[in-house]
């Protein structure tokens, strides 16, 4: 019988200080730089954004989130055998987020690593998870997104620093008879690396290069939903579904205009869409399991639906999981 993965629960959180654009534009207007609620609404449907305090961490977050997941779950930090998370703005340069994570779950002994493909992170993690659990290296994983964003916005960047936040997402995935996930489809292409990147890094004692997010905002718009749309026709192809068979578009939260261009060319129509990146901007690696566990919590995403999750970032990476909830 073959041996598939399904999410047995979700959970994720937001740090507790909450900017709206508003609070933003006020505390940008302090250091001269202009903005305004109506342009970040219009341009990217984010309303507010959360971020950690000083000394809090992705695996701070994660924790949070990794323990909601276990809760709705109903299993032990201790039964778990894998534990990966994505993100790019780790506590350390290492170890891994995944290994601190781990010791404040209680979970010390099973495997645990992080994945590194920015927004594309979640994707990543599920699928590679998925791949464990169906050759049975592992039965009981937790995938984790975690972020601390602010931590990499130049606030004196008002094309960037308006867009991201802090927060962090997990889902349980466990061994099952019946799927689950059905397909992954995940990609990169290299040769973008300079339209989204953090370009510093820790040499000889200092940092060296630019350790603040820089964008091309328009060059990334253009190839994210071509590229969504690609990967979410490989995923419906690989398991053998038509687009009319979605029930929830589960995408990266980056901005409300991706989303609507992305459910467009499916041909869905937005209420099949879950969006939550007006309550919590781009959290990255965060952002799908974030979206994920407010559809389930409101009752929105059901046992037996049928979701695509999206993921599109920086790399260039994209990929797409479909899944049987
Ligand atoms: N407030 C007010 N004005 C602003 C702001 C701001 N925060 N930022 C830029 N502007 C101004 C610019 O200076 C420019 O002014 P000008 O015409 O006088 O020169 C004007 O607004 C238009 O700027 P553009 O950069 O052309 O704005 P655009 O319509 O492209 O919107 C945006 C920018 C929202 C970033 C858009 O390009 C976009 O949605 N890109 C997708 C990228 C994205 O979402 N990235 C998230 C991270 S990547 C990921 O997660 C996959």
């Amino acid at each position: 019988m073959r041996r598939y993965s399904r999410i047995t629960g979700t959970g994720s959180f937001l740090p507790p200080k909450r900017l709206s654009n508003a609070d933003l534009a006020a505390q940008l207007a302090r250091d001269g730089i202009e903005t305004s609620d109506e342009w970040i609404v219009e341009r990217t449907g984010i309303r507010a954004r959360h971020f950690a305090e000083a000394g809090v961490t992705s695996s701070d977050l994660g924790t949070e989130a990794a323990r909601r997941a276990l809760t709705a779950a109903g299993i032990q930090a201790s039964e778990l055998d894998l534990i990966i998370v994505a993100t790019s703005t780790p506590d350390m340069v290492f170890p891994s987020v995944a290994a601190i994570l781990q010791d404040k779950i209680g979970a010390n002994g099973c495997a645990a690593f992080d994945v590194q493909a920015v927004c594309s992170g979640f994707v990543y993690a599920l699928s590679v998870a998925d791949a464990m659990i169906q050759t049975g290296a592992a039965s009981k994983a937790l995938v984790v997104g975690a972020e601390v964003f602010s931590r990499i916005i130049d606030f004196k960047d008002r094309t960037t620093c308006v867009l991201f936040g802090d927060g962090a997402g997990a889902v349980v995935l466990e061994a099952s008879e019946t799927p689950g996930v059905l397909a992954s489809d995940l990609h990169a292409d290299g040769k973008h690396v300079g339209i989204l990147c953090t370009p510093g890094h820790v040499s000889g004692g200092q940092v060296l290069g630019d350790p603040f997010l820089k964008m091309d905002g328009q060059a990334v718009f253009k190839l994210a939903v071509g590229v969504l749309e690609e990967a979410a026709r490989a995923v419906l192809a690989k398991a053998g579904k038509q687009d009319t068979d979605i029930d929830w578009l589960i995408p990266h939260q980056a901005n409300i205009r991706i989303m609507t261009g992305t459910a467009k060319k499916l041909k869905l129509p937005m209420d099949k869409v879950i969006v939550t990146v007006d309550q919590h901007g781009n959290t990255s690696a965060a952002s799908i399991p974030l979206a994920l566990d407010e559809g389930v919590r409101s009752g929105r995403v059901k046992k037996g639906d049928l979701v695509m999750l999206e993921g599109v970032g920086g790399g260039f990476t994209w990929g797409a999981v479909l899944l049987t909830m």
